[in-house]
Formats: structure tokens, C-alpha cells, sequence
């Protein structure tokens, strides 16, 4: 890995074994873009990629040539990085290179998550500052390369150098063009209870992106995009892949210009957006992930994967394994004393379960979601001996206890809201728009910070609590803090993701020890910016296993199995009524952080048993479930739709485990293959059935020990469900691989 720089061709090629990037400061001082994609060779000049003039609309008048970090009113028509108003009005930004820096290692980003190194030598900074002396702007440029990632880490640092203030209209994190449009616009889409829905088209003239302006980033579209080739699969060909560590008001937007290149960009929505720069003052931009494959899918995946688990997830429960929960929301709702909890407890922990979850309802007078958000007094006509005594009892029994909050938000029926009803985000002269029966603190306020601080570090102080669910229930409406001035209102949804940043900083920091998992009603907020403070995250409020099968897909295209918290919950399940095996729901939350969300209280001796083994199975390949190299092999999204195959490998290949789903069953099934990937082509895997009741009648008989060049060349024989135990819709089957 090395960052070059080349004073004679003004040059710099940022590389490792995989990807290169290139920037040039061209003829008239712009910062010009040359290339990023596969590798290149190093000491070469690559400035005749910049194209020369081309017959554009202003092809004279300007520049048209790709520029690092484009502004508009200077001939390049198309999405700008940086949009600012000057003090005359003006809008036109021209930034030239001034001087640059090659730094080892990363530095950290002032009041913002971001990726970084745990030594100097893995990583090399570039920060190149550009600047516009007659707007007094100066901006520096940051790249991040990694020794042994695809990828390029992006951000900016837009400073006023001028005498007077200045406004941001747009402040992106990252600009980036490429040479042509022959590509689809990946997308991670849905909506609550179906969030991480993968959608694919192709790119046409024009602008396309996905976006937020609720202040979270939202069930709707999580910050990450793809580009890939129309034949780009898992296995094979192009992929980009864009992710934006950030957690409230996004945009990743690309526009293909009538030449027929792309122009992808990423940072914090221009809507609603503006920012009010002093002298001397610096915005800093949210960072920006731009990753490249040429292998495919997969490929890219694993270099997000691999780089938010381990560089971008922090604390101590970065690389530890992670527990099995059991949490009591489906089982008990509102409706709980300590007797019930206790004996849910106590079962789970039979089951092999290790961490208690108490869920919602715990506080203030909430029997239901109408009342005492902010109240986070513990309800002593539910648990007459507060959490501590939970807690402890708990931990009796052998297990580690968590509790849920949702820090941000306040009742209207709360005392909070009695003494404080100015922290409620609103505009005084509006009625407040209520969802869920609830307001929005206003994160913005340094004072709402500090409360919340000493609030939520009395109760994690007050009783052995290991971990926390951190839970955000609606959008904000309303955007407006009556501590910030006119002219600073649209500062306003930034500010509030800055005040929740530096209340998960503080808390994490005061409580090293304790796991935070986020939430947002599921997958609300399940983006990079959490990840940095909460290591993992609850994927969506659907916790059927089939609705799941394509959440889990579509989250796993970012997001690595350790961040994807996934429960077994009772059936009929609670949000589609659908009906599944115990196994079908296991063999899907395997994937995943395991947890349960049910009664086991109510369940037959049989259904526990079952719970047991698969409690004992999870834990036994806890390793590969949490941290091994997953593939994607048969999509829920395409062909028939009716069948999910995926895959974890052990970092080197000794052990796997294959999840195969059948939604609906067949008659008449063909013999069917799956290929696996991953594997050593060289070594011999011993092949088990989970779960091993099974057993398939008839049928040549399987053997056990298999090639992995034959399994990933011609393919796993998949079991024919004919045999009448294994007859029925929703069934799943796991097959262990373990090198002989
Ligand atoms: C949200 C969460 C659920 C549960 C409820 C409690 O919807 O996503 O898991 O915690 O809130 O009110």
C-alpha cells in the first residue's frame, strides 16, 4: 500500500493490491479525477485519461473534465460536492490546489464516527487542500487507503478562510465520476417490517439516489448504494459500492450526464440542509466508504464486511462473541411483573440462553405506548424491587441482563414533558405532530445531552446491566430548535445526529463494558454510524423467517453477520400471522446475532428440547455464525423467488455452514445442486444435516465426505423433500461442512 506523488506530473495514485485511485491537479490548479478501480501499475503517469475537450455545452466556457470535488458555476453542470452562498450572494465556487499531506495511518473526525486503524502502518492518509481565494474557501480533501482493503475512505473538512460568514448548501462527503453509465443502481429499500429490500436498475440520463429527511436514516433507504454491471452476479463482474457513515439526513445520488458518464456523489441531504460557516470556522463531513469488486457481489460485500467489523465497530465487544438473548417483547408486551419475567428468565437459561432482555414497559406508568418516555424511574408496581433486583436475580440464575431505552424521545403524558416541554422538537407557533404517541428530544441541545447522560448513567450504574437496546421509534417532524437562530435552522437535523453521536460517545465511553445493540422500530437506523457506538443492530421488527430470508439478504449486502441481530419468535407470528417450523426460524436467525423473542414458558417439552439443541448448535459454530465470511448463493429477490441459499466460511476454510430455504413446497421436485464458494478446492469436508431428525428416506445414499473443488465446481446434491417428514412449506435445511 503507498500513496505516490509525482511533483513532475502533479500525480497522485493512492494503491494497494487491489484497487487504485488517481488524482491529478490538472494544467489550471483544479483537483482533476483520473481513475479508481482495479489496480493499476505504479510510477506511471495516468493524466491521458483526462479527457481533452470534448463538444459539451460549455466545454470552452469551463471545465468538463471530471474534478475531484466539483462546485457548480464554473461550467460543470451536474451534481455538486460543495454548494455555498457568499456574502454577496453569489454562489460560484472555483477551488484550485493549494498543498497537500500524505500522513500515515487515519485520524479520527471531530463529533463524527468513522472508520479507523489500531496501527500506523495499516493505513496511509491523504489530505489534499484545495481552496478558492476569492470565495476564501479552503477545503481539505481526505483519502484513507488501506493495506489490504478494496476500498477508498472518503471525507472533507470545508473551512471559511474569509473575513465574512458564509452558508453551506451542499457539503458533500464524496463526488465521484466515472467513465461510462453501463450500470444498475443497487438500492437497500423498504419500509418498517420490511426494511433492506434489494432493488436493481439500470442507470438512465438524469439524476437517481436514494435519500432521507426524517432525521434517521431510515426504514426507507439505508445510506449504501451499489453500481454493478447488468451481468455483474454474486460470483462475477464490476461492482461499486458506496456507504456513508452517517446516521441522519443522507443523499447518494448518481446522474448520467448526455456524454454518458456517471457521476455518483455522497453526504448529507442538500434538502433542507444549510450551514452557516463563521470566519474560521469548518464543517466536516460525514465520511464516505467507496469500495470496488471485480469479483462480483460477494466480493464487495466481504471488503464492507471485513472493514466495518473490524475498523469501524469499536470497544470491547468489537471481536468478542456475542450472546444469545432472550428478549421478553413478543412474549410479554407491556404485560409483565418480575414472577413472569423471572420465569421466562429462568427457562431460557435451561435452554442454554445467556442474556436476559427487558424490553419496553419497564418505566415511568407505561402499560402502553401513550405515556412516560423520559421517565426512566423503574415501575415499582411491576418490579417492586427495581432493576437491581432484577437484575440480580437474573444473574442468579446464571445470566447477564439488558434493558431497553429510547434515550430520544419523550411522552407527551410524561413528567419530562411537564417540566421540559420546550426540549420536544416543535415550532412554537405549530401544533407538534405526534407518532407512536411521542415527541423527539431535541438532540441539538447540549443541555438534553448532558440530562440524558446522567440519566441513562444512573441506571446503567444502578444494577449489573450488561447490555442496552437503544431504540428510536419515529421520525422528526417539525425541525426547528428554539437555541439556534433563523439563519441556522437548517443546521438543524445535522446537529441532532451530532447530539445523539456524542451521547452514545460518552455513554460508550463511561460503560465500556456494556454491549449496545441499536434500533429504530427494526431496521430504522441501521446504518454505519450506529455500528461505530452499537456493534450490532436490530434488523427490522418482521421476525418471520420468511420475510426475514430477504432482510437479512438485502442488510448482509453492507453489513456483516456480526451487526445483524436476528430473534426466533413464537408463531402465528405477530406481524404476518404466518406459520413456520421452530427449525425454519432457528436455521434463519442462526445467520446473524442469535437471540429469542417468545414465552418459552409456553411451549411444549418437545419445542424447548428443540430450542436447547439449537441453542447448543449455535453455540457451537458461534465463530462462523458471527465472524465467518458469508456468501449470498440463491437470492430471494430473483428467479422464482421461492428458494434462499446462503453460506458462512471460516476465515481459512475449514468449517462452513450452508442455510438452504424452500418457501413453498414442490411436487415433484427435480434433483437440484448448489454451488458453494469459498471453500478450499483442495481440502475434504465431511458434510452433516442440521437439524439431523431429518433424515431422508430413499435416495442414494449420500456420502459423507466430499471435495471442496467438487462442491463449489458441480455442487451440493440438495436432499428432494418427497419424503413425507419432510413435506410442507417453509422448510430450511443447513448443511455442515467441517475439513477432514
Ligand atoms: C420497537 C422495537 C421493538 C420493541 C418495541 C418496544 O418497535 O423495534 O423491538 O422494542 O419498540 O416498544
Amino acid at each position: 500500500m503507498a500513496i505516490e506523488w509525482s511533483a513532475e506530473t502533479r500525480e497522485f495514485h493512492l494503491r494497494n493490491d487491489q484497487v487504485s485511485y488517481v488524482i491529478r491537479v490538472l494544467e489550471n490548479g483544479s483537483l482533476g479525477h483520473v481513475y479508481f478501480g482495479a489496480a493499476l501499475a505504479q510510477g506511471k503517469s495516468y493524466g491521458h485519461l483526462v479527457p481533452g475537450e470534448f463538444f459539451g455545452f460549455s466545454n470552452r466556457l469551463g471545465q468538463p473534465v471530471p474534478l475531484e470535488f466539483p462546485s457548480g458555476g464554473i461550467g460543470d453542470y451536474r451534481i455538486p460536492a460543495l454548494a455555498v452562498e457568499l456574502p454577496d450572494g453569489s454562489g460560484v465556487v472555483d477551488l484550485r490546489y493549494r498543498s497537500h499531506r500524505i500522513l500515515p495511518g487515519k485520524a479520527g473526525l471531530p463529533g463524527l464516527p468513522s472508520t479507523y486503524v489500531d496501527l500506523g502502518s495499516e493505513a496511509e492518509t491523504l489530505e489534499v487542500t484545495v481552496a478558492d481565494h476569492v470565495a476564501q474557501i479552503e477545503v481539505r480533501l481526505l483519502y484513507t487507503i488501506y493495506r489490504d482493503r478494496p476500498l477508498v475512505v472518503r471525507g472533507a473538512r470545508i473551512a471559511n478562510s474569509g473575513t465574512a460568514a458564509v452558508v453551506l448548501r451542499s457539503a458533500m462527503s464524496a463526488s465521484l465520476d466515472l467513465p461510462d453509465s453501463d450500470w444498475e443502481f443497487l438500492t437497500l429499500s423498504g419500509e418498517w417490517a420490511r426494511e433492506c429490500h434489494v432493488e436493481r436498475l439500470a442507470l438512465r440520463p438524469g439524476r437517481q439516489s436514494v435519500s432521507s429527511t426524517r432525521g434517521a436514516s431510515g426504514h426507507q433507504h439505508n445510506p449504501f448504494v451499489a453500481l454493478t454491471r447488468p451481468a455483474t452476479t454474486e460470483e462475477y463482474g464490476e461492482a461499486y459500492g458506496f456507504s456513508l457513515v452517517y446516521s441522519g439526513n443522507f443523499l447518494l445520488e448518481a446522474e448520467v450526464e448526455p456524454f454518458g458518464t456517471t457521476r455518483m456523489r455522497a453526504g448529507v441531504n442538500p434538502d433542507g440542509f444549510s450551514w452557516l460557516l463563521e470566519p474560521g470556522a469548518e464543517f466536516v463531513t460525514p465520511e464516505a466508504v467507496l469500495a470496488f469488486s471485480r469479483a462480483g457481489l460477494g466480493e464487495l460485500s466481504d471488503a464492507f464486511h471485513r472493514l466495518f467489523r473490524e475498523r469501524l465497530a469499536g470497544g470491547a465487544w468489537r471481536d468478542r462473541d456475542r450472546p444469545i438473548v432472550i428478549n421478553n417483547w413478543e412474549a410479554t408486551y407491556f404485560d409483565f411483573d418480575e414472577p413472569k419475567l423471572l420465569a421466562i428468565a429462568s427457562t431460557a437459561h435451561d435452554l442454554g440462553i445467556e442474556l436476559f432482555v427487558l424490553d419496553d414497559g419497564w418505566f415511568g406508568r407505561r402499560d402502553n405506548d401513550t405515556t412516560s418516555l423520559g421517565d426512566w424511574q423503574v415501575n415499582l408496581s411491576k418490579l417492586p424491587g427495581g432493576l437491581d433486583s432484577l437484575a440480580r436475580k437474573v444473574e442468579d440464575l446464571g445470566m447477564r441482563f439488558g434493558i431497553w431505552i429510547e434515550p430520544e424521545m419523550i411522552s407527551r403524558q410524561s413528567q419530562l414533558f411537564a417540566q421540559h416541554p420546550e426540549w420536544a422538537i416543535g415550532i412554537p407557533t405549530r401544533p407538534r405532530t405526534e407518532g407512536r404517541n411521542q415527541y423527539v428530544l431535541d438532540m441539538s441541545r447540549p443541555e438534553v445531552v448532558n440530562y440524558l447522560f446522567q440519566v441513562v448513567s444512573g441506571i446503567l450504574g444502578s444494577a449489573p446491566i450488561s447490555y442496552v437496546k437503544w431504540d428510536m421509534n419515529r421520525n422528526i417532524t417539525e425541525p426547528h430548535s428554539p437555541t439556534l437562530p433563523a439563519w441556522r435552522q437548517g443546521e438543524f437535523m445535522h446537529r441532532y445526529s451530532l447530539g445523539v453521536y456524542s451521547l452514545y460517545d460518552r455513554l460508550t465511553k463511561a460503560f465500556p463494558g456494556v454491549l449496545f445493540e441499536s434500533c429504530a422500530g427494526g431496521g430504522g437506523r441501521f446504518d454505519p454510524g450506529m455500528l461505530a457506538f452499537a456493534p450490532q443492530a436490530w434488523a427490522s421488527d418482521d421476525t418471520d423467517a420468511i420475510e426475514r430470508l430477504k432482510i437479512q439478504w438485502g442488510t448482509s449486502l453492507p453489513y456483516p453477520l456480526s451487526a445483524i441481530s436476528a430473534h426466533v419468535s413464537a408463531v402465528p407470528n405477530h406481524q404476518v400471522g404466518r406459520v413456520t417450523p421452530l427449525a425454519t426460524r432457528a436455521a434463519v436467525a442462526f445467520f446473524g446475532v442469535l437471540g429469542y423473542e417468545l414465552d418459552p414458558t409456553t411451549l411444549s417439552a418437545q419445542e424447548r428440547a428443540e430450542i436447547a439443541d439449537q441453542v447448543a448448535f449455535y453455540k457451537q459454530w458461534r465463530e462462523l455464525f458471527q465472524r465467518g465470511r458469508f456468501l449470498r448463493l440463491r437470492s430471494p429477490f430473483e428467479g422464482d423467488r421461492d428458494e434462499t441459499a446462503w453460506m458462512t466460511v471460516a476465515r481459512d476454510a475449514r468449517s462452513a455452514v450452508v442455510g438452504h430455504y424452500r418457501i413453498l413446497s414442490r411436487p415433484n421436485p427435480g434433483p437440484q445442486r448448489l454451488r458453494l464458494r469459498g471453500l478450499d478446492p483442495a481440502a475434504s469436508y465431511r458434510v452433516s444435516i442440521w437439524p439431523s431428525a431429518g433424515q431422508v428416506a430413499g435416495g442414494p445414499a449420500r456420502p459423507i465426505v466430499l471435495g471442496g473443488d467438487e462442491l463449489m465446481a458441480a455442487g451440493l446434491v440438495l436432499e428432494s423433500n418427497r419424503a413425507s417428514a419432510e413435506r410442507g412449506d417453509f422448510r430450511a435445511r443447513l448443511y455442515v461442512l467441517e475439513a477432514t
